[in-house]
């Protein structure tokens, strides 16, 4: 959700409380808003994420504290290995206690791995990884457990669950990636699976449910993070379009659900009215993308009966 949007915008607001339990900030707590200048915070929109729930009983998911995105450019100018685990262990001390009250769960790791692994450098480029080396995982999970003793630690990364050789091979990353963390007693509680689904791309079932079967006998948990479904290549008619947005996402999150309820599932926006997708995924016949449960004019669509279903049948 968008602080901005909470503000000015009524219906929308009403809507959130309506239909979520739990929410999370699109940018609000990324490094680039709430931690502009070095010595500088900006709490003010991430604050105003955290009254909303505050006030009306909801959760927040923290968004997110060790990721290659969202950077200020200060962070450009962090010079040595000692700089960056200063800089990043006080930022996570700072962000994940201030909001200690209202957030049960962070996305500590954001998509550390590159697009298409290949076993020799999995891990993707940053300020982090340079400066860090592999150990800026450890480093910013340690950091968050110690900042909130209660806080459930979780990984986040995208493209896990489609058919295709670069999908299972991020799969066998995130694996590998999470089984050395674990070798080395590093504190982790969770895989969010981001969930950006394309209608035009098959849900790998059987792939999907191998990896899921290995992270549950890991005994972590499971939460679909970022659910939305990119719509920018598929015809035009909204109720064919919605048909199969709605399509994929059951495919999905039935294949989930089958092997690991997720503990969450959160959608990366409520309503059309705001969405991220038409800014890198815009549709070429010029008309509005429909990634959400509710349209713009915040009425139900069927994405929001697959997700309301799928929670009763896995409830
Ligand atoms: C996106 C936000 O929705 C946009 O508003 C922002 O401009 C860029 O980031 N995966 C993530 C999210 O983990 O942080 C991204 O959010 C969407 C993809």
């Amino acid at each position: 959700m968008r602080a901005g949007a909470l503000n000015d915008d009524a219906s929308y607001r009403q809507a959130v409380i309506d239909n979520c339990q739990i929410i999370v900030a699109e940018g609000e707590m990324k490094w680039s808003d709430i931690h502009p200048a070095r010595d500088t915070y900006s709490f003010e929109k991430a604050d105003t994420i955290a009254a909303f729930a505050r006030q009306n009983s909801l959760a927040v998911r923290g968004h997110t504290l060790a990721w290659y995105g969202g950077l200020p450019a200060w962070t450009d100018g962090i010079a040595t290995r000692r700089e960056a685990e200063r800089e990043l262990t006080r930022h996570i001390e700072t962000v994940a206690s201030r909001y200690r009250d209202v957030i049960p769960s962070w996305d500590v790791i954001n998509e550390p791995l590159v697009d298409a692994p290949s076993g020799a450098q999995n891990l993707r480029d940053s300020i982090w990884t340079r400066k860090l080396g592999a150990e800026y995982l450890p480093i910013a999970l340690r950091a968050t457990a110690a900042a909130d003793p209660k806080v459930r630690l979780v990984l986040n990364e995208y493209d896990i669950e489609f058919t295709g050789a670069r999908f299972a091979a991020k799969r066998r990353a995130l694996l590998e990636l999470i089984r050395s963390l674990r070798d080395r007693d590093v504190p982790l509680h969770a895989v969010g699976l981001q969930a950006h689904l394309f209608a035009d791309r098959t849900i790998d079932r059987d792939g999907l449910q191998a990896f899921l079967a290995e992270i549950a006998a890991m005994k972590l948990e499971v939460l679909v993070t970022e659910l939305d479904v990119i719509d920018f290549e598929l015809p035009g008619p909204i109720e064919t379009r919605d048909a199969m947005v709605a399509k994929v996402a059951k495919d999905f999150l039935e294949a989930v659900c089958e092997v690991t309820p997720p503990t969450a599932i959160v959608t990366w926006g409520l309503s059309d009215r705001y969405t991220w997708v038409p800014i890198y995924f815009t549709r070429h016949d010029g008309m509005p993308n429909r990634p959400l449960p509710l349209d713009a004019q915040l009425h139900r669509k069927p994405l929001f009966d697959v997700i309301d279903d799928i929670r009763r049948r896995f409830a």
